[in-house]
């Protein structure tokens, strides 16, 4: 599995985002557009950034009954994304159904990842909330285990659990890492948070990295230096 950083594009229009990537010239990172994005622009922004020469990483969290998401994902494979993702919690016959959905008539389809359980619950929530009594730990691991029988090509999760992750599904597995800083960084809202160096150390794939590159004051810089230590290893 080809090591990649995914920059998290947390902006509410176009203009701001194609200012920011402007700041790369002819280096076309992989971009995640989430809700945000999406929502204020549309599939507009996917195919123009598509037409540019990213890869898409498209984080708009589906779920719902089988039927509708693999009726949804059919319409995102066509943008020609590279990455979309669903609610594990949706469970099996929903993540089937994405995965007809996602595949194109050609038979390739883009990388499908679940969300396990958002890391904004917390062991307390979980239990109050959602009525889930067994350990947080391991209600992430059984929903990834799920996510990989149904078929998913991998979660995303803290890096914290990426290890453990890889342990209990295999090592093809993909785990997709936000919650990345940098060592002299600023830790913002996060809590479980890694190093790129310590994500690439626990076996990531992929690491998702807003606002330590979005909000440095050199954006290419800050990206390279994810690169430098994530993909390289230096
Ligand atoms: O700015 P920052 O690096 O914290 O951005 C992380 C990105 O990853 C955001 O787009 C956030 O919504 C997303 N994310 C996360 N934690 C998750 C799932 C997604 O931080 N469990």
């Amino acid at each position: 599995m080809a090591k990649d950083v995914i920059i998290a594009c947390d902006f509410d229009s176009k203009e701001k985002v194609m200012n920011f990537l402007s700041l790369f010239k002819d280096k076309k990172p992989f971009v995640k557009i989430g809700m945000e994005l999406y929502y204020a622009e549309g599939p507009a922004i996917v195919k123009e950034l598509k037409e540019n020469g990213h890869k898409i990483f498209l984080d708009l969290k589906l779920h719902d009954i089988p039927n509708t998401v693999k009726k949804a994902m059919a319409v995102l494979s066509r943008l020609d994304v590279d990455m979309c993702n669903l609610h594990a919690s949706g469970a099996t016959q929903m993540m089937k159904g994405a995965l007809e959905g996602l595949t194109r008539p050609d038979g390739t389809r883009p990388i499908l990842i679940g969300v396990t359980q958002l890391t904004s619950t917390d062991q307390e929530t979980m239990e109050r909330d959602l009525l889930i009594k067994e350990p947080i730990d391991k209600v992430v691991m059984h929903y990834a285990l799920t996510a990989k029988n149904a078929g998913l090509d991998g979660v995303v999760c803290s890096p914290l659990e990426a290890e453990k992750v890889h342990d209990v599904c295999g090592k093809e597995f993909v785990t997709v890492t936000p919650g990345i800083r940098f060592a002299d960084g600023d830790v913002g809202d996060q809590k479980r948070i890694m190093t790129p160096k310590e994500a690439r150390r626990i076996g990531s794939d992929y690491i998702v990295v807003g606002r330590p590159i979005t909000a440095a004051e050199d954006p290419v810089a800050a990206y390279e230096r994810c690169v430098r230590e994530f993909v390289l290893g230096e």
